[in-house]
C-alpha cells in the first residue's frame, strides 16, 4: 500500500480563504479582529512560530502585535502585559507562545489569560469545556488534527486510536477529541510497556512525542491512519516528525507529510479561533 498524502497545506489554505471573507464581513460591520502574540527568551523554533503566526494574521486581514520579551522578563512583568492586553479593546485573541522559561510558572500565565480571549484553548475553564463537550476554543493542534481528518473524510467512529504523547498541548486533548467522535482511543506515554504493540493494534495513530521518526512502518498496522505531530530538527539540517515517514507511507492508508500536514492547520486554528472571539465581541 502507499499511502495517501493528508495536504494540511492545501486544507489550510481553502480554509484560510473562507476566514479571508469572515474578516472583510466583520470589517465591514466595523469589527477588526486582532491577536497579541506574546513571546518571552529566544528559543529558535518558538520565534519560528511566532512570526509565521503574525504574518498568517497579517494574510488574512487579522491585526495582530507581537510582543518579544527577554528571557530576564519577570513573572511579575509578563502578568502585568497579560493583564493589559485582556483590557485591550483592539485584542480578541491572547496567545503566550510555551515553553516560558523556566523561572516563570507556565500555569499561573495561562490562569491570567482573559477566557473570552484564550484562543489557544490552554486555559483550565476551556480544558473543563472542551472535556465536557461545552462551548470552547480548542486547542490549536489537535483541533487541526481534527479537521484535517474529517475533511479527508476519515470516519473515526469505532476506529482504534492510539495517541502516542500525554503533553497539555497536545496529547491529552487529542485523546478527547477523538474520544468525541466516537474512536476507542489508548494514550501512550514514556511508561507505556510495549509501544509497538498498542501501535500495532491502531487504525489511527497520532504520533506527538518530539521525538524524531520514532513510529516506523514496521510499528503500523497495514492501512492505519498516520497523523504527525512532531517537528524536529536534525543534526543535518533535515526537518522530520515523530514519524519514519518513507517506511510509514508503504503501510499507511493516509499520512501526514513533516512539513505541510499538521503545521499549517495548528496555525489555521488559531485564526479561526481569533476570528470566532471576535464575532463574539460584534
Ligand atoms: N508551543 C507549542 N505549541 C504551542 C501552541 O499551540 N500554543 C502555544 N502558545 N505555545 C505552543
Amino acid at each position: 500500500m502507499t499511502a495517501t498524502v493528508l495536504d494540511g497545506k492545501q486544507v489550510s489554505s481553502e480554509i484560510r480563504e473562507e476566514l479571508k471573507k469572515e474578516v472583510q464581513q466583520l470589517k465591514d460591520q466595523g469589527v477588526q479582529p486582532g491577536l497579541a502574540v506574546v513571546l518571552v527568551g529566544e528559543d529558535a523554533a518558538s520565534k519560528v512560530y511566532v512570526s509565521k503566526k503574525a504574518k498568517s494574521c497579517e494574510e488574512i486581514g487579522v491585526y495582530s502585535e507581537v510582543h518579544r520579551l527577554a528571557a530576564t522578563t519577570s513573572q511579575e512583568e509578563l502578568l502585568q502585559l497579560i493583564d493589559k492586553l485582556n483590557n485591550d479593546d483592539k485584542i480578541n485573541g491572547i496567545l503566550v507562545q510555551l515553553p516560558v522559561p523556566d523561572h516563570i510558572d507556565d500555569k499561573a500565565v495561562i490562569d491570567a489569560i482573559a477566557l473570552e480571549k484564550d484562543v489557544d484553548g490552554f486555559h483550565p475553564s476551556s480544558v473543563g469545556n472542551m472535556v465536557i463537550g461545552d462551548d470552547c476554543f480548542l486547542p490549536c493542534t489537535p483541533h487541526g488534527c481534527m479537521v484535517l481528518l474529517e475533511k479527508s473524510g476519515i470516519d473515526l467512529k469505532g476506529k482504534k486510536a492510539v495517541v502516542v504523547g500525554r503533553s497539555n498541548i497536545v496529547g491529552k486533548p487529542m485523546a478527547m477529541l477523538l474520544l468525541q467522535a466516537h474512536a476507542t482511543v489508548t494514550i501512550c506515554h514514556s511508561r507505556t510497556k510495549d509501544l509497538a504493540a498498542e501501535v500495532k493494534e491502531a487504525d489511527v495513530v497520532i504520533a506527538a512525542v518530539g521525538r524524531p521518526e520514532m513510529v516506523t512502518g514496521e510499528m503500523l498496522k497495514e492501512g492505519a491512519v498516520v497523523i504527525d505531530v512532531g517537528i524536529n530538527r536534525l543534526d543535518d539540517g533535515r526537518l522530520v516528525g515523530d514519524v519514519h515517514y518513507e517506511s510509514a507511507a508503504k503501510v499507511a492508508s493516509y499520512i501526514t507529510p513533516v512539513p505541510g500536514g499538521v503545521g499549517p492547520m495548528t496555525i489555521t486554528m488559531l485564526l479561526k479561533n481569533t476570528v470566532e472571539a471576535a464575532k463574539k465581541c460584534k
